[in-house]
């Protein structure tokens, strides 16, 4: 367990790659093979039966963030994503909300949706009355082919109907299968139920289906955050913002988005970079929670931001995300990468709710270290220190010598890797 542990770790940025692996050794109930996993990643090997075609590896860095609190216990987070900033920008982020108290979050049971599509009914209402009736039976049907998923507590939950007026070739019939999937995202186990049941679904519909597949708006699976900072933690003495300032003007930007989808759409890209780079990490279909994600965005009939900043009575700054969250910690991906297992040793995660529930504080995270940053110094203040910075290191600076390179590119504005060779070579003849 993590719990005794604490995830704010002083400068862990500042750290070489080896410290930083001994500081995630020293965290971790069994380092055993950290480095070598690292080092490897997946195989060609491992990978060649994973998909069609295989010729070789694709690699991407993987980070850890810090200081994430989260229903009292602290987590490091692993983060597989190419983007700079996204990493420093969620444990900056964390870091505030720990100021207050930490992450709030719950889930939803694990319940997804299996559609099957009925069409040329010839009467729908009494369709729908025979599905009733046959409800249990047809749970029963699922169940009984459900194998480990039932061992371990799931199964059918229901049978839901729902009516699509449809003027093309007629209303559409489409039954909804509710199935709860424990630790397993679940996909292959509800599209081999769906398949399972639609005959006797035709027998008495007397219609004719036609697909038969789960939904990504996995709606009934869903994770919330919750997160409070302290508006004096959010001063910025430089740009002379007072907290109540910078909180005014995060509502200000949250508001923004919850109005007008072409913000929107950035305020949640926003959020999905902390969320899929989670995802990535522990070996999760991102394209089925980025679909889910946006999906749910626009359930209102028009598309809004996954998050909500508000001031609390006391001044403070208060946000909260919900959205589906369809991921597992057990089959797929996540059993057969390495990296993705390790990743889960990281979290210190069995359960997949678990897992929903830091995923979703991560995007709120990561939402309000962006809209912190745009409503004060703008965004690319940040990213050009920390390209810089990467610059520098690129450029043979020594530990002592970044600072120092890093202030001359920034204050010369002149934030490119020839420049940085220059300072570089002049540091060490000054030296
Ligand atoms: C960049 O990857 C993400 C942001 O554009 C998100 C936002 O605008 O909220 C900074």
């Amino acid at each position: 367990m993590t719990t005794d542990k604490n995830s704010q770790i002083s400068k862990f940025y500042k750290r070489s790659l080896k410290e930083r692996r001994e500081i995630l050794k020293s965290w971790m109930n069994d380092p055993a093979e950290l480095d070598q996993t690292l080092d490897q990643g997946l195989t060609t090997a491992q990978a060649d039966p994973m998909i069609e075609n295989v010729i070789g590896i694709y690699s991407l860095p993987f980070g850890i963030a810090t200081n994430f609190l989260i229903n009292g216990k602290d987590y490091l987070i692993p983060m597989v994503i190419e983007e700079p900033s996204v990493v420093a920008a969620a444990s900056n982020a964390a870091k505030l909300i720990r100021a207050g108290g930490g992450f709030t979050t719950r889930s939803d049971e694990p319940i997804m949706i299996g559609q099957i599509q009925i069409l040329d009914v010839p009467d729908i209402n009494k369709a729908i009355e025979r599905i009733k009736t046959a409800e249990k039976q047809l749970m029963a049907m699922v169940d009984a082919i459900a194998g480990s998923i039932v061992k371990r507590g799931g199964g059918a939950r229901g049978i839901e109907t729902r009516v699509i007026p449809n003027t093309l070739n007629g209303d559409l019939l489409i039954v909804h299968l509710l199935y709860d999937t424990r630790d397993a995202m679940g996909a292959n186990a509800i599209n081999t139920a769906v398949e399972h049941i639609a005959p006797e679904i035709e027998t008495l519909t007397s219609g004719r289906v036609n697909l038969k597949i789960l939904s990504n708006l996995s709606d009934r699976r869903k994770a919330y955050a919750e997160g409070i900072v302290p508006a004096g933690e959010l001063a910025q003495e430089k740009e002379n913002l007072t907290g109540v300032q910078v909180v005014d003007s995060i509502v200000e930007a949250s508001v923004f988005a919850e109005c007008d989808p072409y913000r929107a759409t950035t305020h949640n890209k926003g959020i999905m970079n902390g969320i899929d780079a989670v995802v990535m990490a522990t070996g999760n279909d991102w394209r089925a929670i980025e679909a889910g994600a946006h999906a749910y965005a626009a359930r209102h009939g028009h598309y809004t931001s996954l998050t909500q900043w508000r001031k609390t009575e006391n001044g403070d700054l208060q946000g909260r995300i919900e959205l589906p969250m369809a991921i597992g910690t057990v089959g797929g991906a996540t059993r057969v990468h390495p990296t993705a297992q390790l990743a889960m040793k990281i979290l210190g995660i069995d359960a997949a709710r678990e897992l929903s529930e830091v995923i979703a504080a991560v995007g709120l995270a990561q939402n309000l270290a962006a809209i912190r940053a745009l409503a004060t110094t703008g965004i690319q203040h940040g990213h050009m220190r920390m390209h810089a910075r990467q610059l520098a290191i690129a450029a043979g600076a020594s530990p002592e010598m970044i600072g120092r390179v890093v202030e001359a590119m920034i204050k010369a504005n002149n934030i490119r890797l020839e420049y940085a060779k220059t300072l570089v070579a002049q540091g060490e003849q000054s030296g």
